[in-house]
């Protein structure tokens, strides 16, 4: 297996929060190096390195910064997803705890290629104790002027703030993050319009994830091209990948996409080193509460954006949760849904009215004598409407684990559904 550190390079440092350090250690070059460059080069190295985003939408940075470019309009916002609210992933927090100056250089340049003085950090709310280590980190930025007026004396006026997150998963979603940000209700915008026209205040504005900005500056120093060898030919460089669950050695890894497995990520001892004692690995569940769940027979499959998706898989957020056959799969399916009916943020019917059917439905499957073949095609309805009819994504995958289970272990979802009960063709309550 290759080893390759780009994000967690300078992780062990001992003050990681000291600019003047980051300096000594040859951080800020590539911010150096993009002040000289016009930002139609910056954007081209972005996009040779095929650098694809890493919040789970998993859209092109480079293509994103080219159309952000194009568009007219003056200010320009840059703005970092630091929500993090994805159960299982805090992978951002890492960064933020342990390499923040090269999300605040990923910022910078994005300042440097829109012409843009002011970047703002969504950090979420629960993350107080980051937040202050953040804020500690730009004061120590400013004093290395890697932040601030006259960059690195190249006349680059740039600086970051940091925004509270307001405690919500919807939050997450790039429009509801940008009216949180404004001081309105976190719910998310209908669109078009896109973001890169009418985002924060109204004007042209980049929504990035902390891991995608920090990535950056290693893609400018090194090179597009470089940065493309290092992971796989079609998502350049490494992942941060969150690992927990029953594993033995549940953690942040960094792993170059396209060289590891499943089966090495979880079992080998360079990464999670298997499952703890007493427990049997049931199940993945993989990229967050709506990525999919994996059946260990698939565990060879290679992680990449590419290889995860050709096997119905995806990176998502890069949450693994190795979960023990301990767990029942249908309980694990209702603590899921109970986290959707919860953050719902009850602006449109199928997803405010659905997420609760659906929980009535995994309720009824789970006991014998409960549900019946209505129940299935109830719940098989609900997957539809949520999916194709849902506002914002999050209504639109949140049954994305329950249909990737349901296609690995059929058996367990529809037991007790088969055999006889008296409840056949009965709607869930909570929908009427
Ligand atoms: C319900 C929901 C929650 C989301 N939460 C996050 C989040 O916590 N962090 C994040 O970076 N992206 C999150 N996203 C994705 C963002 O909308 C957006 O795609 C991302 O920030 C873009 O950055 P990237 O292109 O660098 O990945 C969420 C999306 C949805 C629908
Ligand atoms: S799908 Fe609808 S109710 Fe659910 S979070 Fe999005 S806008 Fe809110």
């Amino acid at each position: 297996m290759r080893t390759v550190k780009i994000l967690m390079e300078g992780a062990d440092e001992p003050d990681p929060l000291s600019a003047e350090r980051y300096v000594a250690r040859g951080g800020g070059a590539g911010l150096r190096k993009a002040l000289g460059m016009s930002p139609e080069a910056i954007i081209s190295e972005v996009k040779a390195a095929r650098l694809l985003g890493r919040g789970g939408a998993a859209y092109p940075a480079g293509n994103k910064w080219e159309q952000l470019l194009a568009i007219e309009g003056f200010p320009k916002h840059i703005v970092c997803n630091a929500d993090e609210g994805e159960p299982g992933t805090f992978k951002d927090r890492f960064i933020m705890e342990r390499a923040p100056f090269l999300l605040i250089e990923g910022m910078a340049i994005a300042g440097r290629v829109f012409g843009s003085s002011t970047g703002y950090i969504y950090v979420r709310g629960e993350y107080r104790s980051v937040q202050r280590g953040l804020a500690g980190a730009m004061d120590s930025a400013r004093a290395a002027n890697l932040l601030g007026r006259d960059i690195l004396g190249s006349g680059l006026d740039f600086d970051v703030e940091i925004v509270s997150g307001a405690g919500a998963y919807v939050c997450g979603e790039n429009s509801a993050l940008l009216n949180s940000t404004q001081g309105l209700a976190g719910k998310p915008r209908i669109k078009p319009p896109h973001l890169a026209e009418v985002g924060l205040f109204g004007a042209p504005t980049l929504v990035n994830n902390v891991e995608s900005f920090a990535n950056v500056p290693a893609i400018v120093n090194m090179g597009g091209k470089a940065f493309l060898d290092l992971g796989h030919p079609e998502s350049g460089g490494t992942k941060l990948v969150c690992l927990s669950g029953h594993a033995a050695r549940p953690g942040v890894y960094e792993i170059p996409l396209g060289a590891v497995t499943l089966r090495e990520l979880v079992f080998s001892q360079e990464y999670g080193g298997g499952m703890r004692p007493g427990s049997r690995l049931g199940f993945l569940h993989l990229g967050g509460q709506s990525g999919p769940v994996v059946q260990p027979a698939l565990l060879d499959t290679v992680y990449s954006y590419s290889d995860l998706r050709k096997a119905g898989l995806a990176v998502g957020s890069g949450a693994v949760v190795a979960v023990g056959d301990e767990v029942p799969l249908l309980d694990y399916l209702a603590a899921v849904s109970r986290f959707f009916v919860r953050e719902s943020c009850g602006k449109c019917s199928p997803c405010r009215n659905g997420n609760p059917a659906v929980l009535k439905c995994l309720l009824d499957l789970a006991e014998p004598g409960h549900a019946d073949r209505g129940t299935l095609d109830m719940l098989r309805s609900l997957c539809e409407v949520m999916t194709q009819a849902s506002f914002c994504g999050l209504g639109r995958a949140a049954t994305a684990a329950l249909k990737s289970a349901w296609k690995a272990f059929p058996e367990e979802i529809e037991r007790n559904a088969m055999r006889p009960s008296a409840s056949a063709g009965r709607f869930p309550e909570a929908i009427w």
